[in-house]
């Protein structure tokens, strides 16, 4: 056994420039684990809130009172435990926090610890963090297929364009590798359409670009473009993911599309999403309907969940119990798993496990606001998750995920890739198992 000697904290920066909290767990025998948590900015109602001081001081996002928890109650607790008791320590880091919401210790300072102790116990296997995830949770870990943001929207890009997300997914690439290069070619090909026609403003928060669009389908018909000028034939390889994070302009039913100055009711954005089903070639959609509208979420899964994944976001906010829950209520068939919206890695697995054993998605998540820590790209490995989204294809915050994927695709070989397997009950799925029994 070995235990664990220190926990130190400090602050540090994320990639919108707002402070954040890095972690060393540091072990008896010398080795030891650091990560840094992220921060989202179209949060869910339900998960962990980060604790930041308020005041006028750096627009109140300093953390020095989350660090102070850090120090003085997280640490005497921890010092002394087996660094590879991930369940006991992360119990023990819920027992001194008793909100509901951990607002009391802050997310922000639980999921730096909690992940930090997870690196440190790799370091003690010396294993790297992907085995170590995979050998300690008994899972057959494999690389992810990413989701790759290529417009942002929504409170990724001041709203400029209601959706918030829109991503390709590239099912029929034959390795991680070929994934990045075909998501290049759609990139810049998107940039260049949309530089040539005047609607390109800049970078958005997760570096993907910040669109000028008249209207949201707009975003649709210039990614199909972008993919074709690519190369490739839309839904083929290459197919569209959306987050449509509808809790941002939407609640109790009611939405407003304010680029199109249009309002809608629960059903009418249904209707709206179905006919791009129909005309686009998407497989997931995250966050269809807001987190308040559980009827909605029920409606949409029972009219469209045989042909598309459906994920639970801010709807389901990396809870296991709110995962069983959707089960019951069939309300979608996938969820996003971010370590920071449950607080610690534990209720993180346990999320993942529920909805595995269901046979549902497991998309593991970075936030928009994120740092050079690469934790996700191991946990997503290491779990065999099958699937990664980070944000888009520019700036380090993102590319140092990818980049470690294609690392960790060095050390298990490039046989690892998913593939297209995590969307087989998809209409892309299908259509491909059945071309491939011909
Ligand atoms: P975030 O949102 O800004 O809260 O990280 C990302 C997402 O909705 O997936
Ligand atoms: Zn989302």
């Amino acid at each position: 056994m070995t235990v664990i000697s220190d926990v130190k904290a400090r602050r540090v920066w994320d990639s919108r420039g707002n402070p954040t909290i890095e972690v060393d767990v540091i072990l008896q025998n010398g080795a030891r684990g650091r990560a840094i948590a992220p921060a989202g900015a179209s949060r869910g109602t339900r998960e962990a809130i980060d604790l930041r001081d308020g005041g006028p001081a750096l627009r109140g996002m300093n953390v020095s009172t989350a660090l102070n928890g850090i120090q003085t109650r997280i640490a005497p607790a921890l010092i002394g435990m087996d660094v590879q008791d991930q369940q006991g320590v992360d119990a023990a880091i819920l027992a001194l926090d008793s909100s509901p919401l951990k607002s009391d210790l802050g997310g922000n300072a639980t999921v730096a610890t909690s992940l930090a102790v997870l690196h440190a116990a790799a370091a003690d296997a010396q294993k790297p963090l992907w085995r170590h995830v995979a050998d300690h949770y008994g899972c057959v870990p494999s690389l992810p297929l990413p989701e790759i943001q290529i417009f942002g929207g929504g409170a990724h890009a001041g709203r400029r364009v209601d959706i918030q997300d829109f991503m390709i997914m590239v099912p029929g690439a034959d390795s991680f590798d070929d994934v990045m290069e075909i998501t290049n070619e759609v990139y810049f090909a998107a940039g260049d359409i949309m530089a040539k026609r005047g609607k390109l403003a800049g970078v958005a928060d997760e570096g993907g670009w910040w669109p000028n669009f008249d209207s949201n389908e707009e975003a649709l018909e210039t990614l199909v473009q972008a993919i074709e000028l690519a190369g490739e034939k839309p839904g083929e390889r290459v197919v569209i993911s959306l987050d449509i994070a509808a809790s941002e302009f939407g609640k109790t039913g009611d939405y407003r599309l304010a680029l199109e100055d249009r309002q809608l009711d629960s059903g009418d954005l249904i209707d709206l999403l179905g006919r791009w089903l129909d005309a686009y070639p998407i497989v997931s959609i995250e966050d269809p309907v807001a987190e308040d509208d559980v009827d909605g979420m029920r409606e949409f899964t029972a009219r469209f969940g045989d042909q598309v994944q459906i994920i639970g976001d801010d709807y389901l906010v990396t809870n296991a119990a709110l995962v069983d829950q959707a089960i019951r209520d069939q309300t979608c068939n996938a969820v996003l798993v971010k370590v920071n919206q449950a607080g610690t890695v534990s209720e993180s697995i346990d999320t993942f496990h529920a909805a595995q054993k269901q046979g549902w998605g497991a998309i593991v998540s970075a936030r928009s606001g994120e740092t050079e820590d690469v934790s996700i790209s191991h946990l997503s490995t290491g779990l065999g998750g099958g699937q990664l989204k980070v944000g888009s294809f520019t700036r380090s915050e993102r590319m140092v995920k990818w980049n470690e994927c294609l690392r960790i695709q060095d050390e298990l070989g490039s046989a690892a890739f998913v593939g297209g397997a995590p969307l087989a009950q998809t209409w892309w799925g299908k259509t491909n198992q059945k071309d491939a029994q011909k």
